[in-house]
């Protein structure tokens, strides 16, 4: 891969739109965060597709970052129970919305960073990510989600 031909600013928002991180209980994570950092609880929801529950916990406005996302497995054969499984919690992926999703995934194409589902799919709120491959983007699993809220 030539990092020179790397063109990921045109086509995203330039923003941090999440941080992922992997639970074990979500409940108690959100408790945590909201404790913790004073979070606000955006609401739960379960996306089937990924066996997964995940809560949003909104950050104070102008920290550049907008939410919180807990992630945890409603099964074991799942994205996130293999990760536990093989790392235990903690942080999953940072995602970056885009404003663009179609001209971001053609700049990652064609700076050779594979992706891992070609097509955007359906995540939590509804909104269409995209992941990179890690192993092209230095060890971080980066999720590309669509900016509309
Ligand atoms: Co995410």
């Amino acid at each position: 891969m030539n990092f020179d031909d790397i063109k990921l600013p045109a086509g995203m928002a330039g923003n941090v739109d999440h941080v992922g991180i992997a639970v074990t209980n979500l409940d108690d994570a959100v408790k945590l965060y909201k404790g913790l950092l004073g979070l606000e609880l955006d609401g739960v929801e379960e996306v089937p597709r990924e066996k997964i529950r995940v809560a949003f916990l909104r950050l104070a406005k102008g920290s550049g970052i907008g939410h919180i996302e807990l992630l945890e497995a409603l099964d074991p054969d799942s994205n996130i129970g293999r990760f536990i499984a093989k790392k235990g919690p903690g942080l999953h992926h940072v995602a970056f919305a885009a404003d663009d999703m179609t001209q971001a995934l053609a700049n990652c194409r064609e700076a050779g960073i594979r992706l891992l589902n070609e097509e955007p799919v359906v995540g939590a709120h509804g909104k269409m990510v995209t992941f990179l491959h890690p192993k092209d983007t230095g060890g971080v699993l980066v999720e590309i989600c669509s900016a509309e809220h």
